[in-house]
């Protein structure tokens, strides 16, 4: 974590400040290029210098202390697994120096543990090595998303954006860098550990294991923030919406992208498919993560087999092998919830949080390149009405 995060942050119980506590840093070298972004951004190398690997955000009112643990800052509310494992490795210094404070303790929203757990598992599993991402080749699938998140070029530089549910993390680096952005990507899982291994370097970046529910930043703080197949993975939509709706300034963005009934019906075999994953997700999602993966085997070469049908449709640019359709499997067959949403139903929860919408998939024109599904989702931009 950079120390300067600890400006951005608040405490996910009452959105009060924290204190940054440090443990165990170590210094962080700016390469010529990380120099010329910072630059380029407008933004303070400030509060950059140092990559604190251990310590705590403490919330002195409350007697809170957030754990930072292997470099991420861990601003979840309940007593999540991570928040065990910092008490085991540096209970004794924490009990030494900050005598008053107690680590987390709430109680985790509606079945949140297991979508901790399922997600961590598809991503701590996956491997990445930066040439595909999901079904496409990394660049294509980042043209992709810059397509769909409609940010103008440069019109972010040294604004501050939010990206909810980063998985791998690759986008949030991506806006990050080419935007010029101080990004904060966060997740509720331990995707966390793995974007941090492949993109904590950043000097734009900041990393966060929090949840929607309960999201460890001020009301207005954030330009820009964007959401892409998460909500619809909660208990409840709906409610991480009007949660993450607080985050824009006035006039600032708030795109999101969840599943849409209309995509999934389609085609005759996405509503075969459909039926399959109706039936078989519910089974799967309680099993432990080894007997899922043998749950998922005979699955995985007809991922493989539809992946080969959709590169000669166009629909996308790289072939599964193992790794991937595991990942993809997992995607689809493991998380506890994936609700549907059309867009009126998307369009009215931004009307009703005070946005207007400024774009619906269903009304951009969709280039040849792009993927059917990015759009044919429900896929909304929102933006803040000025008070
Ligand atoms: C399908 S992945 C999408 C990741 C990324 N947006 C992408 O497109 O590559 C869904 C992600 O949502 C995260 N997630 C689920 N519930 C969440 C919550 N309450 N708060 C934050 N992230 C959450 C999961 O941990 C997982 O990494």
């Amino acid at each position: 974590m950079k120390p300067c995060f600890a400006d951005i942050a608040r405490c996910p119980s009452d959105g009060g400040s924290v204190v940054l506590h440090v443990f165990e840093s170590r210094p962080r070298v700016h390469s010529p290029a990380d120099d010329a972004l910072l630059q380029r951004s407008g933004l303070s190398k400030a509060g950059r210098d140092v990559e604190v690997m251990s310590g705590v955000l403490v919330n002195e009112r409350l007697q809170i202390a957030y754990p930072i643990l292997d470099g991420v800052p861990r601003l979840l509310r309940f007593a999540a697994g991570v928040v065990r494992t910092f008490g085991e490795r540096f209970g004794d210094r924490l009990r030494r120096e900050l005598p008053l404070v107690h680590l987390p303790n709430d109680e985790a929203m509606p079945a949140e543990e297991e979508v901790l757990r399922t997600f961590s598992s598809e991503w701590v599993g996956y491997d990445w090595d930066g040439a595909s991402y999901w079904n496409m080749k990394a660049d294509s699938w980042f043209r992709s998303m810059d397509y769909v998140l409609d940010i103008a070029p440069d019109s972010l530089r040294g604004k501050r954006v939010l990206e909810v549910g980063i998985g791998i993390g690759g986008v949030a680096n991506h806006v990050a860098t080419t935007q010029a952005a101080e990004t904060v990507g966060m997740d509720l899982g331990h995707a966390v550990d793995v974007a941090f291994k492949h993109f904590g370097n950043s000097p734009l970046l900041h990393i966060v294991q929090a949840s929607a529910f309960q999201l460890p930043y001020a009301a207005l703080s954030f330009d820009y923030v964007y959401s892409f197949g998460v909500l619809h993975h909660t208990f409840s939509t709906k409610t991480a919406f009007d949660a993450v709706a607080k985050l824009p300034k006035e006039s600032g963005k708030f795109f999101l992208w969840v599943y849409s009934p209309v995509n999934e019906n389609r085609t005759l075999l996405r509503r075969t498919l459909m039926k399959v994953e109706k039936l078989a997700r519910p089974v799967i999602t309680r099993l432990p993560e080894k007997a899922q993966t043998v749950a998922l085997l005979p699955t995985l070469p007809v991922y493989m087999a539809w992946q080969v049908m959709q590169t000669l449709r166009g629909e996308a640019d790289v072939r599964y092998g193992f790794r991937e359709a595991l990942h993809a499997a997992r995607d689809r067959l493991t998380p506890r919830f994936a609700h549907r949403h059309t867009e009126d139903e998307v369009a009215g929860w931004f009307s009703s949080n005070g946005f207007f919408v400024a774009n619906r998939g269903s009304e951009r024109t969709r280039p040849e390149w792009l993927p059917v599904g990015f759009l044919a989702n429900t896929a909304i931009t929102g933006v803040r009405a000025t008070m």
